[in-house]
């Protein structure tokens, strides 16, 4: 995470505007010599006796990829405005890695109320190499503590040396989200360039190579960046670990990328997202620390919490070519992976967003344990005086509510209902959560209940847990109410071992689904959604 792929621009394969990723690994006494050390030291440093969280239960990779299974059971009705692809990624490593913990698409392509699953690894320059191995050969982020973690960041060095990696083409993942921008959905991970994934008629997903923007891009790409509905832009950053650390780019809604912003922050941080207005992008320089040496000295986690820094927000014009004009407000300490939305009012930034206070990576690492604590998510409004320079929050929610969506057609723009799940633990969604940002919250909740500002919950039941979901409206736009639409998203019975996608009303919230459609294969729990419409996937076909 945040390190920047390598291209050597000379021996990119081009294909239009996509790279096709063709890495030369190679197998060879290096090769042979390494993963010897490297099993040796797994070996000895490693305990193998404890399943891995991240491999165990529903998390557990799913081996095999799933071609188009059309005509599934479908309980309940498919809405017309459904036509499209639903597309979910997540983590699910091909092959077992070798000590830490740990690509792949579960779509449902849905057209006049039948639904086919399909399921397909994003096939990255990684996992060409890894099968050409047979094997786990690439560092994980879940590795990168104490000795262990200098250990196994030398082992790739190593073989990235010896040329038995070929990092021409970076070595992402593509499996954190996934967003549609300029006639192309991508698959993306904030290590690494966009991966191009078409979607086929049948429903089927192809992967075309990754995006470098004609070789403008240069550095890493965020898993979350943003696309205005009203003026089709593209607003993106990537981090990383040298100065200035996070850069800037805008993407025209023709598909160009203008000139690198850098953003200046003090020390490497872990950046997740960041938000847009009309006006203004906002980044969010937050005190979790890149700290490889305190990895080593200490026995820690790479990334560190620092709970006596301030969580600092700067907001600069959307267009600006330079940093100059940024402000900077500052907030008391915190974390946060994901924003709602941010909206201007008056002379104020207004953010919406899912606020941690205890944000200690390692804890959600490791071995398997029966109940994972969760960061205490909660939802806040945090509002940014351009005039005055004030900052203020006000807290929307108790714990732990995280994956927030609203009607994207508001995106950057003052709106009204978000959708979040509700967090059982760091990755189990017991519930999807409606909230009302024209009401109060009520006073002195300790529990996430119907009433003031939660408009809704959909319970998912004892043994069921779900993922994000996404808001599918009825009418495209903002012209219709901005609540008049689905969610639609996974979910897996833990009791029968079955998966299904379930689609709910969200202007009801009602705990009777509008549609359960069943699913032939098990889908893990993984990231981040997305809905393409049936009028992207034409603007799709057309473009490539
Ligand atoms: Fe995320």
């Amino acid at each position: 995470m945040g390190t920047e792929a390598e291209h050597q621009d000379s021996s990119v394969q081009h294909d239009g505007v996509v790279v096709v990723p063709a890495p030369r690994p190679r197998k060879g006494l290096a090769s042979w010599a390494l993963d010897l050390l490297e099993s040796l030291v797994v070996r000895l440093g490693h305990d193998k006796t404890k399943p891995l969280h991240w491999l165990s239960g529903n998390f557990a990779p799913v081996v095999e990829e799933t071609p188009p299974a059309p005509n599934l059971t479908v309980r309940g009705h498919l809405p017309e405005c459904l036509n499209g692809e639903f597309v979910r990624v997540g983590p699910n490593p091909k092959f077992v890695p070798v000590a830490g913990y740990h690509w792949m698409i579960h779509a449902m392509r849905i057209k006049d109320g039948k639904a086919t699953y399909v399921s397909r690894y994003v096939k990255t320059a990684r996992l060409k190499q890894e099968e050409y191995f047979g094997g786990a050969k690439f560092m994980k982020i879940g590795d990168l503590k104490g000795f262990f973690g200098l250990f196994m960041v030398q082992m790739q060095q190593l073989r990235k040396k010896f040329k038995v990696l070929d990092f021409t083409y970076g070595f992402g993942t593509a499996n954190t989200a996934l967003i549609y921008h300029h006639g192309k959905l991508m698959a993306l991970s904030e290590a690494d360039k966009p991966y191009v994934v078409k979607v086929l008629e049948d429903g089927d997903l192809q992967t075309l190579g990754l995006l470098d923007y004609d070789k403008r891009l240069k550095h890493s790409f965020t898993a979350h960046p943003k696309v205005d509905p009203f003026t089709d832009e593209m607003f993106t950053f990537g981090y990383s670990h040298e100065p200035p650390y996070c850069t800037y780019r805008v993407i025209t809604k023709e598909g160009a990328m203008l000139d690198p912003v850098p953003i200046t922050i003090p020390e490497s941080v872990m950046m997740h997202d960041f938000a847009i207005t009309e006006n203004y992008s906002i980044f969010m320089d937050l005190p979790l620390l890149f700290r490889p040496k305190e990895m080593v000295k200490n026995g820690e986690f790479i990334y560190k919490f620092d709970p006596t820094k301030k969580a600092r927000f700067g907001i600069l014009p959307r267009y600006a070519k330079d940093e100059k004009v940024i402000r900077w407000f500052e907030l008391p300490n915190c974390f946060i992976f994901h924003n709602a939305n941010a909206w201007e009012e008056g002379d104020e930034v207004v953010l919406i967003t899912c606020r941690l206070e205890n944000p200690d990576l390692d804890k959600v690492n490791g071995h398997q344990s029966d109940k994972l604590e969760n960061f205490g998510n909660e939802l806040y409004e945090m509002r940014f005086n351009m005039k005055t320079g004030a900052a203020s929050q006000k807290q929307l929610s108790v714990s732990a509510v995280d994956f927030p969506r609203v009607n994207e057609s508001y995106t950057g723009r003052k709106q009204r209902f978000v959708y979040c799940t509700i967090l059982d633990s760091i990755a189990k969604v017991t519930g999807i959560i409606k909230f009302d940002l024209h009401a109060e919250p009520e006073s002195g909740k300790k529990e996430l209940e119907v009433g003031g500002n939660i408009q809704g919950i959909y319970d998912l039941g004892p043994g069921r847990f779900g993922s994000e979901a996404i808001f599918v409206p009825k009418q495209p736009g903002v012209s219709g109410e901005e609540d008049d639409g689905y969610l639609i998203f996974f979910v897996h019975d833990e009791n029968t071992g079955k998966s299904e996608v379930n689609v709910i009303d969200a202007k009801t919230m009602s705990a009777d689904p509008v549609a359960v459609v069943e699913l032939p294969n098990r889908v893990p729990y993984g990231f981040h959604a997305f809905f393409v419409t049936e009028d992207q996937l034409a603007q799709q076909a057309e473009g490539q």
